[in-house]
């Protein structure tokens, strides 16, 4: 038997931080500047695995263009809950972003870290445009300006879960973000 239910009673689930009525008309608010943004554009949008996949499904679906879709993993080495900001591609993309205009849609921003790679490496790549659309973004905890076009929410400091955000890979599914009050 599986003792933690993935459900409203789970003592691990803390209040609310961003709600889904509240993602749901920011993800449509970022749908809409991303279609006028791009308006004589296909956009590529890149899912950075996992966080991002419930994000990046309901943001595509916001965005009244076409659009294509495609996927990365990646995996920081190093501490388990810190990012080291060494990198390591675990999944590449499919296509080729040559001339492509290129939005990697992120679940958190936390150091920034995996970020600044990730930018680095798929701007290696010669795509025509690049730029960032991240749901959350953990206030204070970057350094320096990482270019950010678009973002839905900035958090407080706690660790968050749900809509994408796990803990060993368990509430990913939650439609809201809560705070975490499990073990660590
Ligand atoms: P960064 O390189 O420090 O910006 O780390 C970003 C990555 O760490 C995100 O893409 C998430 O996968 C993970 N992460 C950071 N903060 C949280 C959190 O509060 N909940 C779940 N995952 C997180
Ligand atoms: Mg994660």
């Amino acid at each position: 038997m599986d003792p933690a239910p993935s459900s409203s009673d789970d003592p691990a689930l803390g209040e609310v931080v961003v709600s889904e009525a509240d993602i749901a008309r920011r993800v449509a608010e970022l749908g809409a500047e991303i279609s006028t943004d791009y308006a004589a554009r296909t956009p590529l949008l890149v899912g950075v695995l996992k966080g991002a996949f419930v994000f990046m499904a309901d943001l595509a679906r916001a965005i009244d263009r076409p659009v294509e879709c495609d996927f990365m993993a990646v995996s920081s080495y190093g501490a388990a809950t810190k990012t080291s900001g060494v990198v390591r591609i675990v999944k590449d993309l499919d296509l080729d972003l040559t001339g492509r205009d290129v939005i990697i849609v992120e679940d958190i921003i936390d150091s920034g870290l995996t970020l600044q790679y990730l930018r680095r490496n798929l701007l290696a790549r010669g795509p025509a445009s690049l730029e960032v659309c991240a749901l959350l973004l953990r206030e204070g905890q970057q350094r320096g300006d990482l270019g950010l076009r678009y973002v839905g929410f900035s958090i407080p400091p706690d660790f968050v879960i749900g809509y994408g955000l796990d803990v060993a890979e368990r509430y990913r599914n939650l439609a809201d973000v809560r705070t975490y009050e499990g073990a660590p």
